[in-house]
């Protein structure tokens, strides 16, 4: 499941690059993206879902949803691909805008965006605005109308239908925050539709992520077409979001279905919906993001100690490396698996149950919970961490004061600092109990204020 592959010495190479060689360079930890991967994963997506919506006669807007890894770096890789932007905060829409993005080709979700950030959104003229609760269709109908725009939103549905891996489920309600409920679409689409400073582009609807097959977007679409051609009735609707979740191989374990078929299965289901319902097939709208970017993402570690640790009917060896969860947190949140290998040099020692293992002082630190390396794995040598590109550096912290590393870009061989590394002295130069411990109290950095 990776990007990383061995040449002849058996060296291991992300797009052209030696591992040993990017380690010396930037050091480690390092986050390394093969920029080739990222861009062919993003045409594949969206040639599959621009297919499937032909076959039955509709188009389709892919965006990349840049909650998995936003860079300016990223944003220009997946537009010039023919990908819209989805963002989900302010912080987004800057990275969004600053990179060139066209706004009209950006999505705005949240469900609690500020009405600043509404504000940003709609003055930005982004295409659409996620609308996640009742009481915000009255905030961005008001920014519309204040700013003199009319804005394009959607409404957010929670179909009861949530999908994790491998399965879904399929309630009446479910108890989470986003989205409102599914029998409350036909009224709020409604109430969407009655203020002039708006146009109602459609449903939206997210069931969740690292999703293998296409059955939970299937009876997620036959729930959400029900409001759709109840709304229908009144005027068109032009759009239907069914969000994104695609999943990806973490591990040799995982087998998602190839996006091709996905995109088929999906697009099928509404199509045989819309017939039921005799409404015609709306434009289509998808927000994938793992599935573009987590495949294209390697983490380099160097490893600082092994410690072999006696379990039942056996050993196992604690590879700690130089990162951990606050490089990448998904194991110690979910239980995330990843695997690992040894970059550095090849060896023919016999493979040993290893656990690797970060340098925070939290015993939930683990990189790879599980993973089998050859048994003579010693500190100084390299290891890489593949499928790591996507809700790693976006989810990374400073725990322990670690600065957060550079995530460097690979193109045919050659590298590039895509987002820079924090560094110690970056770190303490935001405490301002250190650099200013006697300014007057009111003192108080905001933005357009620098320190
Ligand atoms: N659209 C919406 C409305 C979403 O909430 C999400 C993810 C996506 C699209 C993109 O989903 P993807 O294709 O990347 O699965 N931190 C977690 C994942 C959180 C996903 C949140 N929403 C993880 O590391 O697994």
């Amino acid at each position: 499941p990776s990007t990383a592959t061995r040449d002849d010495a058996g060296r291991l190479v992300v797009a052209g690059r030696d591992a040993a060689s990017l380690a010396a360079e930037f050091g480690t930890p390092l986050y390394v993206v093969d920029e080739a991967e990222a861009r062919a994963r993003a045409a594949r997506i969206k040639r599959a879902f621009d297919d499937a919506a032909a076959s039955v006669g509709t188009t389709v807007t892919v965006y990349y949803a840049g909650k998995a890894f936003l860079s300016g770096a990223i944003v220009r890789w997946v537009t010039d691909e023919g990908l819209a932007v989805d963002v989900c905060t302010g912080g987004e829409l800057a990275v969004a805008l600053a990179a060139g993005a066209d706004p009209a080709r950006l999505g705005f979700h949240g469900n609690n965006k500020s009405i600043a950030e509404i504000e940003r959104g709609v003055g930005a003229g982004v295409g659409a605005i996620v609308i996640d609760s009742e009481i915000e269709i009255e905030r961005v109908a008001d920014a519309a109308a204040r700013a003199g725009r009319v804005q394009a939103v959607r409404l957010r549905v929670n179909s009861g239908v949530h999908a994790s891996t491998h399965e879904f489920l399929a309630t009446a309600h479910e108890d989470q925050k986003f989205g409102v409920s599914l029998d409350r679409a036909v009224e709020l689409g409604t109430r969407i539709r009655s203020h002039p400073s708006l146009h109602f582009l459609g449903l939206h609807c997210h069931i969740g992520s690292q999703i293998f097959d296409s059955a939970g977007f299937a009876e997620s679409a036959e729930r959400l077409l029900a409001a759709h051609a109840e709304l229908s009735r009144l005027a068109p609707v032009p759009e239907l979001n069914l969000g994104g979740g695609f999943g990806i191989a973490y591990t040799s374990v995982d087998e998602p279905a190839p996006i091709e078929e996905i995109a088929a299965g999906i697009v099928r289901a509404v199509a045989i919906g819309c017939r039921e319902h005799d409404v015609p097939v709306p434009k289509l709208a998808f927000e994938p993001g793992r599935s573009i970017i987590g495949p294209a993402g390697v983490t380099l570690y160097t490893v600082g100690t092994v410690k072999p640790v006696p379990i039942e009917g056996g050993v196992r060896h604690y590879v700690s490396v130089d990162g951990g969860m606050s490089d990448n947190a998904r194991t110690a949140l979910y239980g995330a698996e990843y695997s690992a290998r040894l970059a550095s040099r090849v060896s023919a020692a016999a493979p040993a149950l290893v656990r690797v293992a970060g340098k925070h002082c939290e015993s939930g630190d683990i990189v790879v919970d599980a993973e089998y390396l050859p048994g003579d794995v010693a500190p100084g040598d390299l290891l890489a961490v593949p499928a790591t590109g996507a809700y790693c550096w976006s989810l990374a912290s400073n725990y322990n004061h670690v600065p957060r590393p550079p995530v460097v870009a690979v193109r045919e061989g050659v590298a590039r600092v895509i987002v820079h590394g924090e560094t110690e002295a970056g770190l303490l130069a935001r405490d301002a109990g250190l650099t200013a411990p006697d300014a007057p109290p009111t003192v108080r950095l905001v933005e357009g204020n620098p320190a």
